[in-house]
């Protein structure tokens, strides 16, 4: 079976959320009132093996778990080893801040993992622990060292923040013109009335504008495997790329292939759409077989959003998501 929507679009990636827990508290990420999902409610590894295993009989390809710190829950290191055991073609990815892995590295490897997308906004102490809460800057320098000497593939996020770190963007580039990795800034993106901020707005286009003065950024032309959210140059005379995610300014939502599945079992057709689908009442019911959770999957496919209002709502509060990202998993 293969999942498409209503306009055709092929659905063949899925974003796992394992938990909403983390050990840093992100200003862009974590709102003032934020609370835990009670553990009870967050769904047990069979339960995300069995939706796991059922999406791969749905065309599901590729597969990223994401969290809070994926890392950050019990017995994770065990749940990816499953997953690559019984999906050996699955493409899966993990997004992590890569505060706690180093060590983890040559294990990530020996299982079976390629690619690693983390977290790093600064490579400035001082600010790593004004937007983060904690001082963890050189254990994410030192995981990053360890998967590229692994030959695990590394993706940077860095969310964009005008007064924050755009005054770091030539050492970003240069970060990126000295290690084979992709350094991508993402636009901010307003999530519940705390993290909504017009000030420290950095545009995608500003960011290249402002890179085109510290290296000669050339477009990567779009290629079916390079079809993700963001837009990548390659740095003429580096190993790395740079890459802009721009969900604020120009929206991606016509090649979006991707469901998303929170820690609590709720499924999103759309990160900015608070309509969810309650898996886990269904994963619990045992009167509720496979057959019916699939159906529920692919008619939520059928009606995924096709676009959404984030720009208009930076200044009023129309179409923010009030859901933190903490538990949607980015
Ligand atoms: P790759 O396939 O490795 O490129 O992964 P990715 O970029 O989808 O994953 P990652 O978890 O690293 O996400 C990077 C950023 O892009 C995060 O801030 C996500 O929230 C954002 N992002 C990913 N998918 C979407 C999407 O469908 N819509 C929007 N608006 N933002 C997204
Ligand atoms: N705006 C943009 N990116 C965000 N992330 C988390 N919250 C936000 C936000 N409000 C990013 C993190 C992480 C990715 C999964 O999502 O930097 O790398
Ligand atoms: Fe944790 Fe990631 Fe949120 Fe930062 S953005 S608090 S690292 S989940």
């Amino acid at each position: 079976m293969i999942l498409t929507d209503k306009i055709g679009r092929d659905v063949s990636y899925l974003r796992l959320s394992v938990t909403d827990r983390c050990n840093l508290r992100c200003v862009y990420c974590v709102t003032k009132d934020f609370k835990f999902i009670p553990h009870p409610e967050i769904l047990r590894y069979e339960e995300m093996l069995r939706l796991i295993d059922l999406a791969a009989t749905m065309n599901i390809k590729k597969l990223r778990l994401t969290g809070g710190e994926p890392f950050a829950r019990r017995g994770f290191m065990g749940f990816v080893a499953e997953i690559m055991q019984r999906h050996e073609d699955m493409d899966l990815r993990i997004t992590t801040n890569g505060t706690t892995i180093e060590s983890l590295v040559p294990d990530l490897k020996k299982i079976g993992v390629k690619r690693l997308n983390i977290s790093l906004d600064t490579l400035d102490r001082k600010t790593f622990e004004e937007v983060t809460g904690k001082d963890h800057l050189d254990d994410v320098l030192n995981t990053i060292s360890a998967c590229l000497s692994a030959g695990i593939k590394v993706k940077i996020n860095a969310v964009a923040m005008k007064g924050v770190n755009d005054k770091e963007l030539g050492s970003f580039i240069n970060f990126a013109k000295e290690n084979p990795l992709d350094m991508r800034f993402i636009e901010f993106m307003p999530m519940g009335d705390d993290t909504k901020s017009d000030n420290n707005f950095w545009s995608a286009d500003e960011i290249l504008e402002q890179g085109q003065q510290f290296a000669n950024l050339i477009p990567v032309k779009r290629t079916p495997e390079n079809r993700g959210p963001a837009r990548m140059y390659t740095i003429e005379g580096g190993k790395g790329r740079l890459g802009l995610i721009s969900p604020v300014s120009s929206h991606f939502c016509g090649t979006c292939n991707r469901l998303r599945i929170t820690s609590d079992g709720h499924l999103r057709t759309c990160l900015f759409s608070d309509k969810t689908y309650r898996l886990r009442n269904i994963l619990r019911n045992p009167a509720l077989g496979d057959d019916f959770l699939l159906r529920v999957i692919a008619a939520a496919t059928r009606d995924k959003p096709l676009g959404y209002h984030l720009l208009e709502s930076r200044s009023g509060s129309e179409g923010v998501c009030e859901t933190q990202m903490s538990a949607i998993g980015g």
